[in-house]
């Protein structure tokens, strides 16, 4: 007997269950099941016989050559993407609301369009007037783009299927679309996955690069939980601080291309604008320098990046010391106070910490280790760093400074932007023209140079409080 009622579905795991209830058991989530109808037939012979038909197995080894990729023409867009949508894929591209998704994705698709591609964009969230003003604003509205406005899935892949298949077609959101074959209110799991499935399948038969626009929920996942990630060939996301004016757009998933490159923009009034040198935008004015901040060499994806890192260590009030930390991950701060208390002999680990990235960047990169420990062992003593000084080199649990990759890079950058010196792990032996390098051993060799005299004292515990 076919089942006809209704299943309610977590909306934050997935898990079908056969009543509702306020608690998911399976994720412990609150409040997060909802009722979904049943996928009605889908016509006659929908139902596949017992026995399967054979097919046949085929050579890894091909002679077809790889069709070119779709280049946008926005620089920072094409890079993250692995240069440039391959045709047939299909693109998550998630973020928070507002922070400007459609913007990049319109700016992308009238750049193709200009280049003389058939981009199509979909909006389910605006009218076509809005989507008309917005373009004009950025100054594309002249762009070939073919805009529709529509939320049901079956009304799209019908226009499609109608005309020429599009190079690019982006589809913003896809929360809002939904498909005639379930009952489920659109923007839940069930829709978003079977609309998304449709429209992938879509791409694939027809050989057009789709781009999904989601938008992330509150807990951090892409229209629930991970629905659609793992659907499309690719997942990148648009990330920005509140009050911060750039925006950084990084793949998490890529089936054609690197998962660590970045794409670098700033919103400006007149839509995005590509940055191509970051390190200056995230440096910004260190005209005044005080203690606590050091430039850490970077590297995100092929791309050298300077950031500063700041640090505030401060006498501790009662009880638990605070920690705090933005754009940095905490552990990896515990685990340096940890390793400069214990191989340094500084004593920090009673004091309230605070450490920043400048500019609102996430260092993820460990051998950002150095910079933090010196802007932290900066604050700690009071004495500023040199202001033309970078670092880079990860820190063990031993203490140890641990080199790093692209050394040479790294420096290269730092010498373009106007350092001169560099503490460098030891055993980094490249020359650079213009710059002193310090290669040193441990933690302690960096108290060394920070101040001369770091370690704790009974007095110094005192002085403090
Ligand atoms: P939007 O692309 O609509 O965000 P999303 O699709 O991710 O929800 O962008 C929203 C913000 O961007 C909005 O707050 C206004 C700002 N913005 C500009 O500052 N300049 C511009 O030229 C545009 C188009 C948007
Ligand atoms: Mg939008």
């Amino acid at each position: 007997m076919a089942r006809t009622q209704a299943t309610f579905v977590c909306q934050s795991c997935g898990t079908s269950h056969t009543k509702w209830s306020g608690k998911c058991e399976a994720c412990g989530g609150w409040n997060t099941i909802a009722e979904e109808g049943p996928r009605l037939p889908a016509g006659a012979g929908a139902r596949r016989p017992t026995r399967g038909r054979p097919f046949a197995l085929e050579d890894l080894k091909t002679e077809d050559e790889a069709p070119p990729r779709r280049i946008t023409g926005v620089a920072e867009f094409d890079r993250v993407t692995g240069g440039g949508l391959v045709p047939g894929s299909a693109l998550l591209v998630g973020g928070d609301p507002g922070v400007g998704k459609s913007t990049l994705i319109l700016q992308a698709l009238a750049s193709y369009a200009q280049l003389g591609g058939h981009a199509v964009y979909i909006s389910g969230e605006e009218a076509m007037a809005q989507v008309r003003l917005r373009a004009a604003r950025m100054g594309v509205g002249e762009a070939p783009v073919a805009l529709g406005s529509a939320t049901c899935v079956e009304d799209i892949l019908a226009t499609l299927d109608g005309g020429k298949p599009p190079g690019i077609i982006a589809i913003d959101s896809i929360q809002t679309i939904w498909t005639s074959q379930l009952e489920a209110a659109p923007g839940t799991i069930a829709q978003v996955r079977t609309a998304s499935f449709d429209l992938v399948r879509y791409a694939k038969a027809s050989g057009a690069a789709l781009l999904l626009v989601g938008h992330v929920t509150k807990d951090g996942q892409i229209a629930g939980p991970k629905a659609v990630e793992h659907l499309v060939d690719a997942v990148l996301y648009f990330e920005g601080e509140r009050g911060h004016h750039f925006r950084v757009m990084r793949a998490v998933k890529n089936r054609f291309g690197p998962t660590d490159e970045i794409g670098v923009f700033e919103m400006t009034g007149r839509g995005l604008a590509e940055v191509s040198n970051p390190s200056a935008l995230f440096l910004g004015d260190r005209n005044s320098i005080s203690p606590g901040a050091a430039v850490f060499a970077g590297l995100e994806g092929t791309r050298p990046l300077l950031v500063e890192v700041q640090a505030l260590v401060a006498a501790p009030g009662y009880g638990t010391p605070r920690r705090a930390v933005v754009g940095w991950d905490s552990g990896r701060l515990a685990m340096i106070l940890a390793v400069l208390d214990a191989r340094a002999g500084l004593g920090v680990s009673a004091h309230d910490v605070y450490l920043n990235v400048a500019g609102g960047l996430k260092v993820g990169e460990p051998a950002a280790d150095l910079a933090a420990a010196a802007a932290l062992l900066s604050s700690f003593t009071g004495r500023s760093l040199p202001r033309d000084c970078v670092f880079f080199g990860e820190i063990s649990l031993s203490g140890d400074v641990r080199p790093a990759p692209q050394a040479e890079l790294r420096l290269k950058e730092a010498v373009k932007l106007g350092f001169t010196r560099a503490i460098v792990p030891a055993g980094t032996n490249i020359r650079v023209e213009g710059l002193v390098l310090e290669a040193i051993k441990d933690v302690g060799e960096l108290a060394g140079l920070v101040g001369e005299d770091t370690r704790v004292s009974p007095q110094h515990g005192k002085m403090r409080s």
